[in-house]
């Protein structure tokens, strides 16, 4: 246990020195506000860092305040969101910021068990959101720290295993309570349960990285056991991944007289209150888009212009997503959805892979001088 001890101290120590020289600059480490430190933290989840940064600058000039985001029209959220994909996660961010309006004077809480009571946000999310706007010791684990902390403690159970996962939040525990508590030795004076946090998270995406670890330049190497006995690669054990399935879509861009036909999915489903082009699952079947069309519409397309293939995945599908384009005279019998004009599909939130196609055909629209 001595050993243990000794071994969190010096792991805590060099971690903040670590951070102290290493840390990147992200725009929201120049904050302490905690709703913008929160937003940084719903937006990487699922997200890498680059991808977020433009996402989080937007969002913070049109959103500067919990009021703002409460009160924002739900088109704008998701346009703001639009690209990130998970757009569960924003319509809980919204709600959230409603219930801090109503029920915490439009301030953000500090206390944990709050924190934790807000719609979207889990132990992980609080626990981060504490600690690095209001230097709170309280713990965070995500998959960044799961592999930090198995490859640390040579920890070869599977992460999700129950009592494994308490283990781990143990660790976390300890690591970031010693970093409150031990004296000041970092360079200068800092939120060190904050920086403990957040050293963790660094470390896991630039040097204790799931293939080809940077072993040579980490700063807790001397006491890392999965570097001693030559096992990061084993480490963390996730056991054996779902197989993903394949799925096929058509996708239909129509055009009558200088309008588009899209529609909106309905609450409920992924990507719910997104715009997509018509479209319909064609797995398993021979697709020939033709027939789709007459199928879906109702008419025989005079031509069919191929748009596009577009590839993506979701949770355990790979999709792949065909897309045609074709003009007709009048509005086909068979539609749902709503005409818009070319000019206007810019302003809409459109699906990941969509948003795509719809550029594909603006593009083509452009070229063509229509
Ligand atoms: N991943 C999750 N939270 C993060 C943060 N605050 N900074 C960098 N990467 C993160």
């Amino acid at each position: 246990m001595t050993g243990h001890k000794v071994k969190i101290e010096t792991v805590v120590q060099s971690l903040l020195l670590w951070f102290a020289g290493n840390a990147r600059d992200l725009p929201w480490r120049r904050t302490r506000d905690p709703y913008a430190i929160w937003v940084s933290e719903i937006m990487l989840q699922q997200t890498q860092v680059k991808t977020v940064i433009p996402y989080w600058e937007r969002w913070m000039q049109a959103l500067p305040t919990i009021a703002a985001a409460a009160a924002a029209p739900a088109d704008q959220i998701h346009k703001l969101w639009e690209g990130l994909g998970y757009y569960t996660r924003v319509r809980n961010l919204q709600k959230a910021a409603q219930v801090i309006v109503a029920q915490h004077g439009g301030t953000f809480p500090e206390d944990y068990e709050s924190v934790l009571a807000l719609p979207g946000i889990g132990r992980y999310t609080a626990g981060a959101i504490c600690s690095i706007a209001f230097n709170q010791p309280t713990p965070i684990l995500d998959g960044n720290v799961i592999r930090v902390l198995t490859r640390l403690f040579a920890i070869a159970e599977n992460p999700k295993d129950k009592t494994t996962n308490a283990r781990l939040w143990h660790l976390a525990e300890q690591l970031v309570s010693e970093a409150a508590i031990s004296p000041p030795r970092a360079p200068r004076p800092a939120p060190r349960a904050s920086f403990l946090n957040q050293s963790l998270m660094e470390l896991g995406a630039l040097i204790c990285t799931p293939r080809q670890p940077q072993c040579l330049l980490c700063p807790v190497r001397a006491g890392c056991e999965a570097f001693r006995q030559q096992r990061t690669e084993e480490l963390p054990n996730l056991g054996a991944r779902v197989a993903s399935t394949a799925r096929a879509f058509q996708a239909f861009v129509v055009e009558v007289r200088g309008q588009v036909l899209v529609r909106q999915r309905p609450a409920g489903m992924v990507n719910a209150h997104l715009w997509e082009f018509p479209n319909v699952e064609t797995t398993g079947h021979q697709p020939d888009p033709v027939v789709v069309f007459q199928t879906v519409f109702g008419v025989k397309p005079p031509i069919l212009e191929p748009l596009g293939v577009v590839k993506h995945s979701i949770t355990r599908y790979r999709i792949t997503l065909t897309a045609h384009q074709t003009g007709l005279g009048r509005r086909p019998p068979k539609m749902e959805g709503q005409w818009v004009k070319w000019e206007s599909l810019g302003e809409l939130a459109f699906t990941a892979a969509h948003k795509r196609l719809a550029k594909a055909a603006m593009e083509r629209e452009r070229r063509a001088g229509r």
